[in-house]
């Protein structure tokens, strides 16, 4: 909401005054009071020239809140190995979250506090500065890192700040005193070379392999890909994601054309171009998902208002509506609440279509200009229908060797092998969640680390389901991949799972923690990693000699120390 007010330039009282702004939120996460000051410092300043502005306390601050900022400025320390100062936990991990809300309005910049004595010097800042980013927000300064005497770095942040936010609204207004040499990173001239492929500007990789990991007669379908980045620029660590732009399946577009009776040759305007809704519905629109934001735009087209009435209760609450939209897609939404609804406008309110993410299955210096993934396939039967996710099946069905594809890059720096070589890790990766970690042990291998890798897979059947196992057996035999456990859990009566596999091997586990381990996990979210975590906890309370909160507190310490670590999904 604009705020109408006009504000009062007071260091100049002749220049104009500032056009009515949105508020400026200057928000900090502080633990020793340095960043609050340079926050509050920076709030007095912007009040002082008219601009409405809000300090916050990240502690105090709820997340959801992020993507409604227009104008956000950061300042937040960090302490120890890379830990977040307490207020900015929270803060911080929602950020992290792979749902976060993108925050495509925002523009921001991020002043981080540090002790360059420590490796992960200005790493809370670093982490916010680069999740902003990737959740679309405009970066309107390069991060700035502020060591112990960070005075007048902190000044000059300020000053950038104030004269970015200066050259956006008032041509007239009062110029910022000038600004000494740090303030050369502003306007993004000095910034690292501009990526060439983006998500909004992916590169066409074309596959040059696609492998179907199961052997005959498994119930799920697993494809390694390989796609080529030859002639994109694009690079990668291990942890990072590759997203991939696809199309939905023609079966479910025309289906729901055919069901709601609507003419596929229909013209619609889309950015200024005439598009079939046909075409438009197979390649830009959000079908295969549900969201709350779709639902409260279909709503006032419910022709019954006790559907209507359902609905908006269902919008209400927050777990009926997770719990609703499960399984479901847009289709089974348009059949429970029919609505009058023209074509036009349902193209209008349907979400666009979103690129999705997979886990990178290879080591970038193991496999120079090539990106793996390891995709398997979704489908399921909700009521009449055979419900197929959108990605999973176009790599399956559409994919061959030597199409393309358009993709990119997304960093995910939560997620990374320990900087040290000679640090041990410990890989639970069950099902699909064993990508990122051939990515690791690959890396790992080609670096010639001296710490030890331990795997722990979980599939249903050691015959059939078995992913990379030639290759996790040659690492073996290489002396890459230390210990590996699998767990298959639909060879037994009774079902085994990793963690499992973990509590068998408990005392050693703890010893590679106590030695300093990092634990990472990946794979599903819901039930999976929930386990595993507990049953870490259930590990450290029995070999430790500690009492269960003692033991949780351990696994939180990880936690916050970056030794444990999730891709969950
Ligand atoms: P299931 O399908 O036999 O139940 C990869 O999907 C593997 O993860 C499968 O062996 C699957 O077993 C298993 N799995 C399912 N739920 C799990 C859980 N809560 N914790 C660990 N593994 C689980």
């Amino acid at each position: 909401q604009l705020i109408n007010r006009i504000p009062v330039p007071q260091e100049s009282l002749a220049s104009e005054p500032l056009p009515a702004t949105d508020p400026v939120t200057v928000l900090f996460g502080s633990k020793s009071g340095n960043s609050k000051k340079i926050a509050k410092n920076l709030h007095d300043k912007l009040i002082a020239r008219g601009f409405t502005a809000v300090l916050q306390d990240m502690n105090q601050y709820q997340g959801a809140k992020l993507k409604e900022e227009k104008w956000l400025f950061v300042v937040v320390s960090t302490h120890g190995e890379g830990d977040p100062p307490p207020a900015a936990e929270d803060l911080h991990s929602f950020v992290h979250n792979r749902k976060a809300p993108l925050m495509k309005e925002t523009q921001y910049a991020v002043l981080a506090l540090g002790d360059r004595s420590y490796a992960s010097y200005c790493k809370t800042g670093k982490d916010f500065d680069a999740r902003f980013n990737a959740l679309q927000a405009t970066r309107l300064i390069d991060c700035m890192e502020a060591d112990v005497d960070y005075e007048e770095t902190a000044d000059a942040w300020t000053e950038a700040v104030l004269s970015r936010l200066q050259d956006k609204f008032g041509a007239g207004a009062p110029k910022p005193a000038a600004t000494n040499g740090h303030a050369a990173v502003v306007n993004g001239t000095v910034a690292k070379p501009a990526v060439a492929y983006t998500r909004k500007n992916p590169f066409k990789a074309t596959v040059l392999e696609k492998i179907q990991l199961n052997g005959r007669g498994s119930a799920k379908e697993t494809y390694h890909v390989e796609l080529s980045l030859e002639g994109s620029g694009l690079s990668y660590q291990p942890g990072d994601t590759v997203g991939i732009w696809v199309e939905n399946e023609p079966t479910l577009v025309n289906g729901l054309l055919s069901y709601r009776k609507w003419d596929p040759h229909t013209i619609i305007i889309r950015k200024d171009t005439p598009v079939a809704v046909g075409d438009f519905l197979l390649k830009n629109a959000e079908l295969t998902t549900v969201s709350g934001s779709f639902l409260n735009a279909y709503l006032p087209y419910i022709s019954d208002p006790a559907d209507a009435h359902a609905l908006k209760g269902i919008l209400t609450d927050k777990q009926e509506l997770s719990a609703y939209v499960f399984g479901k897609d847009i289709w089974d939404v348009l059949q429970q609440f029919p609505a009058q609804i023209s074509v036009e406008d349902f193209c209008q309110i349907v979400l666009p279509l979103q690129p999705r993410l997979y886990s990178i299955a290879s080591s970038f210096k193991a496999h120079p200009d090539e990106v793996h993934l390891t995709v398997g396939r979704v489908q399921y039967q909700h009521r009449t229908r055979l419900h197929r996710g959108v990605a999973s099946n176009f790599v399956s069905d559409f994919l061959e060797v030597g199409s393309e594809v358009p993709v990119f890059i997304e960093t995910n720096e939560s997620f990374r092998l320990p900087e040290n070589g000679s640090t041990h890790v410990i890989m639970v990766g069950p099902g699909t969640g064993i990508a990122p970690f051939r990515a690791f042990v690959e890396e790992r291998a080609e670096e010639g680390s001296g710490g030890k890798n331990w795997l722990f897979f979980g599939d249903q059947h050691f015959t059939t389901d078995f992913l990379y196992q030639t290759e996790w057996q040659r690492f073996i035999k290489q002396g890459n991949l230390q210990k590996m456990n699998t767990a298959f859990s639909r060879d037994t009566r009774q079902k085994v799972y990793v963690q499992h596999r973990m509590q068998q091997h408990s005392s050693e586990l703890y010893r590679w923690l106590e030695e300093g381990a990092h634990f990472y996990v990946c794979g599903d979210a819901k039930r999976m990693a929930k386990d595993v975590k507990q049953s870490l906890i259930n590990i450290v309370q029995q070999e430790g000699g500690k009492d269960e909160a003692a033991a949780a507190e351990y696994v939180k310490q990880l936690v916050k120390t970056g030794r444990y670590q999730e891709d969950t999904y």
